[in-house]
């Protein structure tokens, strides 16, 4: 019937959808593992060493956690330096306003906002460079709001 043969249809669009993105991050040797929020108060954030001196740690043999902070208009760290065949979760802020933390190329892409922790976890492969931008409108320097991601 042409029920049965819109439902398939549908359903081999879906799968074709699936795969394209599965493709896509594959194909650039990094995958996302999962994504979720948190909060942190403004000041808690300058008393927290990790964003109050954003940086990288190795918390297991092949896992890393990056704590970013987005702010007008760059981001900490730059660059963001991990090994390649490592799983990564990112903890990502703000300082001041609302910003994006996008890597281009990739799937990874959340709102940086002030009081929230966006985090998401990815595993990169191979070694690479990544341009990071944000993509949320922040005041004049906006456009120059630029980091790195090295995969060495
Ligand atoms: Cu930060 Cu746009």
């Amino acid at each position: 019937t042409y029920e049965k043969l819109w439902l398939i249809a549908a359903m081999v669009l879906i799968v074709g959808f699936i795969a394209t993105i599965t493709y896509g991050s594959v194909a650039l040797g990094i995958t996302m593992v999962g994504d979720q929020e948190d909060t942190i108060e403004p000041r808690e954030l300058s008393e927290d060493d990790r964003f109050g001196e954003p940086r990288v740690e190795q918390v297991g043999e092949n896992e890393y956690e990056a704590y970013v902070v987005a702010r007008t208009f760059m981001f900490q760290p730059d660059p963001i330096e991990i090994p390649e065949n490592s799983e990564v979760t990112f903890y990502v802020t703000a300082r001041d306003v609302i910003h994006s933390f996008s890597v281009a190329g990739t799937n990874i892409n959340t709102m940086a906002i002030p009081g929230e922790i966006a985090t998401m976890t990815a595993e990169f492969d191979e070694p690479g460079e990544y341009g990071i931008v944000c993509n949320e409108y922040c005041g004049s320097g906006h456009h120059n709001m630029e980091g790195e991601l090295h995969v060495l």
